[in-house]
């Protein structure tokens, strides 16, 4: 019996959407899900008790970045990367693969595993599926991801057929690694933009009976129309009663399409990250808050929005705060964008329980113009 267990709620007739619970040795979550990025052991910018009010069930960090600093042995020496950083909901940490493999040319790729340079002071560095996997446990996520390759885009099927082999390889190795028995591991399908490899290596995948399904290489920089058409087939080749994780993906848009075709988690940096550039997520599209135009704007970001920005603060403040450089004006500005999404996938849920999915789709895809 896996730790984390997912229960089907709802399926939608018309497409592959659907909603869910995980059960996790942290608590429960709804799905679908977007979980926010703690990359750093913080989801920069804010305290667990506002993530817990906008009503986050799960996050995310990374494997590599808490490896190289502060080390996974001090976090275990703390308790565990949940009593670290004062987090008790559920933790995803991904492997490592997607950030050794960012840094292009400063890795070197064997049977055995990566070696690469630090970013941060250019040291010799090694992962490989047993490190990684032991990084996790010390780690203690209640979601552990196997060590992968994420293909980069364009490759070609020679590469991307022995790079897959190599990643099913490694996710065996990872898997053989595990012994913790509150942690579940998340295999990751690859193959690049090919049906072919996607299939046989959602088939291997599903014979090693991991507890849930990653989908990764997508979003790579190939156009959306090419992801979509990949979704299609590998979602529908995942068993049903295993939850699938799209990894990396959280832009509206794309979570709706992603949703349609049978995706119950996503994880993306995208709504932090622009809210430190200034600028805020609606129904709408996004738009710049230094703009000139909201220089007398006392309405909030969103009229309708429930968060803690737009109970209290108006446009025209928090266009003033980060003007002038104030921390809190992207306080408020992630606040916000996260609170959006959340409550996103929430009404986008709530639809598929309604039996009206199709209606939420057909009413937010000509609403949200991207300015
Ligand atoms: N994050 C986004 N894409 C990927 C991927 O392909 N692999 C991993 N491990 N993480 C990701
Ligand atoms: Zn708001």
């Amino acid at each position: 019996m896996s730790a984390i267990t997912y229960e089907l709620i709802k399926r939608c007739p018309e497409t592959g959407a659907r909603a869910g619970i995980i059960h996790t040795p942290h608590g429960s979550f709804e799905t679908p899900i977007f979980m926010p990025v703690g990359t750093q052991a913080t989801v920069k910018l804010l305290a667990p008790e506002e993530l817990k009010e906008m009503g986050a069930g799960i996050i995310l960090s990374n494997t590599y970045h808490l490896f190289l600093r502060p080390g996974s042995e001090l976090i275990r020496e703390a308790g565990g990367l949940h009593k670290f950083m004062n987090w008790d909901r559920a933790i995803l940490t991904d492997s490592g693969g997607f950030q050794v493999f960012s840094l292009g040319a400063l890795r070197k790729i064997t049977e055995e595993g990566v070696a690469f340079r630090s970013h941060i002071d250019g040291s010799k560095k090694f992962l490989s599926p047993e490190i990684a996997t032991k990084i996790q446990m010390n780690l203690g996520a209640d979601i552990i991801m196997a060590f992968d390759e994420c293909i980069p885009y364009p490759a070609d099927h020679d590469y991307a057929e022995k790079s897959t082999a190599r990643t099913l390889r490694w996710a065996k190795r990872c898997q053989e690694t595990l012994t913790a028995d509150n942690q579940s591991m998340f295999g990751i399908v690859q193959g690049g933009m090919y049906k072919d490899l996607r299939k046989s290596c959602v088939d291997e995948l599903v014979d090693m009976d991991f507890p849930g399904y990653a989908i990764g290489g997508l979003s790579v920089g190939e156009p959306h129309q090419l992801m979509y058409e990949v979704l299609d087939y590998t979602a529908a080749a995942l068993p049903a009663n295993k939850p699938r994780y799209l990894m990396g993906v959280g832009t509206p848009d794309c979570l709706v399409e992603s949703v349609k075709r049978g995706i119950d988690m996503f994880d993306c940096v995208f709504p932090t990250r622009v809210a430190r550039n200034g600028t805020a997520m609606t129904w709408n599209g996004r738009f710049i808050i230094k703009n000139a135009e909201f220089e007398h704007d006392f309405h909030p970001i969103d009229e309708n929005c429930g968060c803690y920005a737009c109970r209290n603060y108006s446009r025209a403040y928090i266009r003033h705060l980060v003007r002038v450089n104030e921390v809190f004006g992207l306080r408020l500005l992630t606040i916000h964008n996260l609170y959006f999404l959340i409550d996103f996938m929430r009404k986008m849920r709530q639809s598929i329980i309604d039996g009206k999915f199709v209606d939420f789709y057909n009413e937010f895809a000509p609403k949200y113009v991207l300015k």
